[in-house]
């Protein structure tokens, strides 16, 4: 049987950077589910896709391949055949992709899809509803979180480095909203399984954040 190993956690937690790391130490499958949601997001976008037209939106889903191929080791999402990992990463994407999050027709297509690499590899995959609907037999379950004002100021600083001009206040408005909409949807919100493990990273570093895991998942090996 495969390793399993799920994160979840609310925007900006730094589930990605840590999940990385840990599948890089112990030769896992990285599987970024986010990135599936945010491709879907970028289809409805630039078809003109209304957000809140639940008709458009399901008739969309019928006309949506989504599937993960690894370069490098990296994960690469591919839209109807075509690559669009570095067109998923703007705000605007991840805002339409927490709002689209909530359609049952855009879950169970990815779902299905992220249930079948799991089935197959040593995977860790982060993500919302991980631990709580995707993978319920993980070995490991980890809830990875930190404070509104912690996870803003990494994100700032983050947009700051790549020279994106943006403002704190702003960015920390977005995360509270963006939590609101995930943890409060009515199909698999974003919570803590019973079983998870909390990690609070908000005075830890990326690499006591990682070794932690790591331990865990050798533990259950
Ligand atoms: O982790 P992220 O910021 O790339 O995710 C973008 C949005 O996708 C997030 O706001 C909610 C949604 N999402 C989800 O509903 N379930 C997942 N397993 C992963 C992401």
């Amino acid at each position: 049987m495969s390793m399993n190993v799920a994160i979840d956690g609310p925007a900006g937690a730094g589930k990605s950077t840590i999940a990385r790391k840990v599948a890089e130490t112990l030769d896992y499958v990285y599987v970024d589910t986010g990135a599936m949601y945010r491709a879907m997001a970028l289809y409805f976008l630039n078809e003109g896709i209304d957000a809140s037209d639940a008709g458009a939106i399901g008739k969309a889903c019928d006309d949506i391949e989504i599937s993960i191929a690894y370069e490098e080791g990296q994960q690469k999402v591919l839209l109807n055949g075509e690559d669009v990992t570095g067109r998923i990463r703007d705000e605007k994407v991840g805002n339409m992709a927490s709002v689209t999050s909530a359609y049952g027709c855009v879950r169970e297509k990815l779902v299905a899809l992220q249930r079948k690499l799991a089935a197959r590899e040593n995977v860790i995959m982060d993500g919302r509803d991980i631990g709580t609907c995707v993978l319920p037999e993980a070995q490991v379950k980890i809830y990875l979180t930190a404070s509104v004002e912690v996870r803003a100021k990494r994100r700032y600083q983050e947009l700051e480095k790549k020279g994106e001009t943006c403002r704190l206040d702003e960015i920390e408005q977005d995360i509270r909203k963006r939590d609101e909409r995930d943890m409060n949807r009515e199909i698999s919100p974003l919570r803590q399984a019973e079983d998870a493990i909390l990690v609070d990273s908000s005075d830890m570093t990326i690499d006591q954040v990682v070794a932690c895991i790591v331990s865990l998942c050798k533990e259950e090996r």
